[in-house]
């Protein structure tokens, strides 16, 4: 019995010198360690050794299996290798893990486009706070309470006297009180509404423009309104100004671009009038010069208004406002 465990470790030792691949080594692997292989045969014939005998074979089956199991793992082992296809391996030249690059925000990325053309204009950009008084959101925009002016906004009052600023127009007034004329401002920021559906949400950004000089008339309105939409819409397309009513301003109007969408030709989306609302505009209200202290007699000023996600919208053809503030990626990236 033990010559016969010696001569399998001999046979096997030379034997697995010479395997040249993976599948001799396989052979071996099932000749020595199979169900019916030497090893399962010298385990069986170990109960007929005599008792004498019986420790020193059974060691020696024993180191022999683990030795075959030992030289059939590393011989495998350098196969693997070779064939390229190691069981455990790193691969150095990989690249390695990115940062996800974020990127701006489709209404960061308009404000930002909308201040570029007002700075190209010579105006300067201010701000204001979220949370107003009375008094500046209304009272000195010429709508006292009371005014039916204040139905226009469906304001979120967070006290007696303290609103969520409805529109950025208080802006105006925080700026008068402590800038003399001649002025020339944008103030971009986020405003209050309680109002929710596909175009409107609760919270949302506006960006209101002031001009304060002698002499400032309708005609320059007309123009630097030309010059922004020429600018974020293309030189093509038409403006037009609609008669309008807003407190502070006086004339107003709305300013109306021609549809993005249909070129003017009538769609669903300018329902088949063939123009959009962009914004709300008019020549400063001689009353907001008073709140404020200026000599209504020398200045004049005009004013205007509007929501950036809705410029946003007509821009990228989006139909939902709720859109931009659900961050999802798939929406974001493609900005
Ligand atoms: N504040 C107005 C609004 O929110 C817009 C506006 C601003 C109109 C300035 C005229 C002048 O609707």
């Amino acid at each position: 019995m033990i010559d016969q465990i010696k001569k399998h470790r001999e046979d096997f030792d030379s034997r697995v010198a010479q395997a040249a691949d993976a599948e001799a080594v396989n052979r071996l692997r099932i000749e020595f360690l199979g169900k019916k292989g030497h090893l399962a045969q010298a385990m069986q014939s170990l109960r007929t050794v005599p008792a004498a005998e019986k420790p020193a074979a059974g060691k020696l089956v024993n180191e022999l299996k683990q030795h075959v199991e030992r030289l059939l793992g590393e011989k495998s082992q350098t196969f693997e290798v070779k064939s390229g296809k190691p069981r455990e391996s790193f691969d150095t030249s990989l690249p390695g893990r990115r940062e996800a690059l974020g990127s701006l925000h489709p209404i960061t990325q308009t404000l930002e486009e909308i201040e570029a053309i007002f700075h190209g204009l010579g105006f300067c950009v201010e701000e204001g706070p979220e949370i107003e008084s009375d008094y500046y959101n209304f009272e000195a925009l010429n709508i006292p309470k009371d005014h039916p002016a204040r139905d226009m906004q469906d304001t979120f009052y967070i006290g007696e006297e303290t609103v969520l600023r409805t529109h950025t127009s208080p802006v105006q007034i925080h700026v008068m009180e402590r800038q003399e004329p001649p002025l020339r401002i944008i103030a971009p920021g986020r405003v209050y509404r309680c109002d929710s559906d596909v175009s409107h949400t609760p919270m949302f950004h506006q960006i209101e423009g002031l001009m304060v000089d002698e002499g400032v008339s309708f005609s320059h309105l007309k123009s630097v309104m030309n010059i922004f939409v020429h600018q974020v819409f293309g030189k093509n397309t038409s403006v037009r100004f609609r008669p309008s009513f807003f407190p502070f301003t006086c004339p107003s109007a709305e300013v109306d671009i021609q549809c993005v969408m249909c070129s003017g030709k009538g769609c669903r989306v300018c329902s088949q009038t063939g123009w959009l609302e962009i914004l709300g505009a008019g020549m400063v209200d001689p009353a907001v010069f008073e709140a404020v202290g200026y000599d209504s007699d020398k200045w004049t000023g005009f004013a205007f208004g509007m929501g950036i996600e809705r410029i946003a919208m007509l821009k990228y053809g989006i139909n939902d406002i709720r859109l931009f503030f659900e961050n999802d990626l798939r929406f974001l990236r493609q900005f």
